[in-house]
């Protein structure tokens, strides 16, 4: 059974992978109507289903740990981007910012002895690893590139090869 400060801490953490996955959709709809990167455009879609399966997987969670799952109101993301290393600048914040508040959610489970919610956060704590690192090496890319239009192309043939989350939603 999970205590109050357990489940509202796990329920801030759905408000804040459902917001997640708003804020890469505002991303993914701005790039689409940007000439020449489709390829972005659908890193930006994945990323932010990948962002729902982190919402999905956290509720299922809390019901079946006795708790109650409440779905958020989300807040209005962020719709257009002065550039597209702007985009991925405000993607690397974000997961930042991701990351802290799995750590909050970690640390009052270590401190609760909820070692059952403490190892189900192993998971997400990985995948923050992966994402901020992703999310780095996107951003030192585009810096290279500076605004040289043919290093964009490739930029965005190359991302078409990149894996958002770490597996398919069946494993989650
Ligand atoms: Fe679910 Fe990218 O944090």
């Amino acid at each position: 059974m999970l205590s109050k400060k357990m489940q509202d801490a796990l329920n801030e953490q759905v408000r804040i992978e459902a917001q997640s996955s708003q804020v890469y959709l505002a991303m993914a709809s701005w790039a689409e109507i940007q000439p020449g990167i489709d390829n972005i455009t659908s890193f930006f879609y994945r990323h932010s289903d990948e962002e729902r399966m982190h919402m999905l997987k956290l509720i299922k969670f809390i019901n079946e740990r006795g708790g109650f799952a409440m779905i958020p109101a989300l807040e209005q993301p962020q719709p257009t981007f002065p550039s597209i290393k702007h985009a991925f600048k405000e993607l690397l914040k974000h997961e930042e910012y991701v990351s802290q508040s799995i750590n909050t959610v970690v640390d009052i489970a270590l401190n609760e002895k909820d070692y059952a919610t403490y190892n189900f956060m192993q998971w997400y704590v990985s995948e923050q690893i992966e994402e901020e690192a992703l999310a780095r090496t996107m951003n030192d890319k585009l810096e290279l590139i500076g605004d040289d239009k043919s290093g964009l192309y490739l930029f965005d043939k190359d991302i078409l090869m990149v894996t958002v989350g770490g597996g398919s939603a069946a494993e989650k």
